[in-house]
């Protein structure tokens, strides 16, 4: 029993830090700290925010993305530290196993699955949506029922197109006195687009790092660019009235205005955070990790709040935010400053199509460098663990996670997916604060570049904000997420516990 819970011991993490392990280290400072925003900066924005001001928050959504900002920097901080400590490609995974044994690192490895593997695929269903309308307005149609999740129902309303039935858009149809079922119907087969951009990505990471690492500092620029142009232009066009009253009252109903809205709205848009960790996976990749880890955790982590709490106070500034509860709400904002500016409107699509993409691409980069390290352990079969002889990259993990990540993404709902990751993220990082207590005092000798502040206060404050947000999510995610672990350790007994190299090595 006492070996489930056997230690990596540091002397090893870090002498695996330092031995040609076969990856290229390419990544600079800038690298990293674009690496983090661009998985930051995507869905959560460019989605979700609208729906959240709509729906619970009013324009005091600027609060509640500084809420869950800074229950990510305390968890930001505590990944700073560990990466910057123990420069391994695996993240999460590895800290774990490093404070707090093997099975909690392979559960925890296990768990980040749902974060990166399963955030490429939501992220790619929202891209699929993106350039669908996009290309509509250039009048190329792709038939609806290869748009869509296997099974969905899809319901065709008039000047929108088609749109998945949901309880939402039912009541806001019969609202307006529109009978959902005098509308046609169709049922959705596979999402192709969203398909595509998994497989389209997966080439690029199978090629090589320092392309992927290219693409990815392209597409930032735009998407930072435009993010920008919005809040900027945008600010020429905020009538203050629409900032009355800045909290709206409370319905009646838990989470839906007021103080409670905040904070419902800060556990949904937590989405638009997930992805700064992941620059923690590339770790291996760096050229000083222990100097530009932190520096690229926390510099991503930063840069986008402000530029999350600039854009959300623009546009609840330019349209009421009763009006946002739409899957494109920053282009309603553009729509909102009149037909002057109707040219915005294609660019800021552009941008978004190249925001959800770089996100895709960083988790579908970090989930093959956790595979990586696990198969290196021996918790994994060592083909996981392949670097391709020319391009240098982990080709059988990114071919193993791109493929996965394509099936779910043709045939899941964005929905499904976006909890299952919300969840899953939220338990890694609860776990990486309390680790960073754990070794605190189990090895205070280890050298760290960067300490977090306030030990034991910030990790504790990081862990419980993140196990706060996980007990408001409904009851089905918290069964997907058992019902995952489960597999998880069948997996682990069958496999991992016989092949571990720590293990075998302490026989
Ligand atoms: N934070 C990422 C996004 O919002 C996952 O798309």
């Amino acid at each position: 029993m006492s070996k489930l819970f056997v230690l990596k011991p540091i002397s090893d993490l870090l002498s695996e830090s330092k031995a040609d392990h076969g990856l290229r280290k390419s990544l600079s400072a800038l690298n990293l700290t674009t690496l983090g925003i661009g998985a930051v900066i995507g869905a959560g924005i460019f989605v979700l925010t609208g729906q959240a001001a709509a729906q619970y928050a009013g324009p005091a959504i600027v609060i509640s993305f500084l809420i869950s900002g800074f229950a990510c920097l305390f968890a930001g901080l505590c990944y700073a530290e560990f990466a910057s400590m123990i420069p391994i490609s695996g993240s999460a995974y590895t800290y774990a196993y490093a404070t707090m044994g093997e099975f909690m690192a392979w559960i925890i490895g296990w768990d980040l699955i749902l974060e990166y593997l399963f955030a490429a695929s939501t992220v790619s269903v929202g891209w699929s949506g993106y350039v669908v309308s996009f290309l509509r307005d250039f009048g190329i149609i792709i038939p609806a029922q290869f748009t869509a999740a296997l099974g969905t129902v899809l319901v065709d309303i008039p000047q929108v197109g088609w749109k998945m039935i949901t309880p939402e858009l039912t009541k806001s149809l019969a609202d307006t006195g529109v009978s959902i079922t005098n509308l046609p119907h169709l049922t959705g087969i596979l999402n192709l687009p969203a398909m595509f951009v998994v497989a389209a990505l997966t080439t690029l990471l199978l090629i090589g790092i320092r392309e992927s690492a290219s693409f990815n500092n392209i597409m930032v620029v735009v998407k930072v660019f435009v993010i920008l142009l919005f809040i900027g232009i945008g600010f020429m066009f905020v009538n203050k009235a629409n900032w009355i009253p800045f909290i709206p009252e409370n319905t009646g109903e838990w989470g839906h205005y007021g103080w409670s809205g905040i904070l419902r709205g800060a556990a949904v848009i937590f989405f638009a955070y997930i992805g700064f960790d992941a620059v923690s996976t590339a770790a291996q990749e760096a050229k000083n990790p222990k100097r530009d880890m932190p520096i690229g955790i926390l510099g991503s982590l930063g840069i986008s709040t402000i530029l999350y709490v600039l854009v959300a106070i623009v546009l609840t500034g330019i349209v009421s935010y009763t009006f946002l509860n739409v899957s494109d709400p920053i282009a309603v904002g553009v729509d909102a400053m009149g037909p002057g500016l109707f040219w915005l409107r294609p660019i800021i699509k552009v941008a978004a199509i190249a925001g959800l993409s770089s996100v895709i691409l960083v988790m579908l980069l970090g989930q093959p460098r956790i595979f990586f390290s696990m198969a290196k352990d021996g918790l994994l079969p060592p083909v996981f663990s392949k670097i391709h002889p020319r391009f240098k990259t982990p080709y059988v993990s990114t071919l193993v996670t791109g493929s996965v990540a394509l099936v779910l993404a043709g045939i899941l709902p964005i929905n499904i997916l976006g909890e299952l990751v919300s969840i899953g993220t939220l338990l890694a990082f609860a776990i990486v604060c309390i680790a960073v207590i754990i070794l605190r005092v189990k090895r205070p000798d280890i050298p760290r570049s960067f300490k977090t502040p306030f030990v034991p206060l910030v990790p504790i404050l990081g862990a419980g904000i993140c196990i706060l947000q996980m007990v408001s999510l409904p009851w089905e995610t918290w069964a997907r997420l058992i019902a995952w672990m489960a597999l998880g350790f069948v997996i682990y007994f069958t496999y991992g516990i016989r092949n571990s190299k720590i293990r075998n090595s302490q026989k």
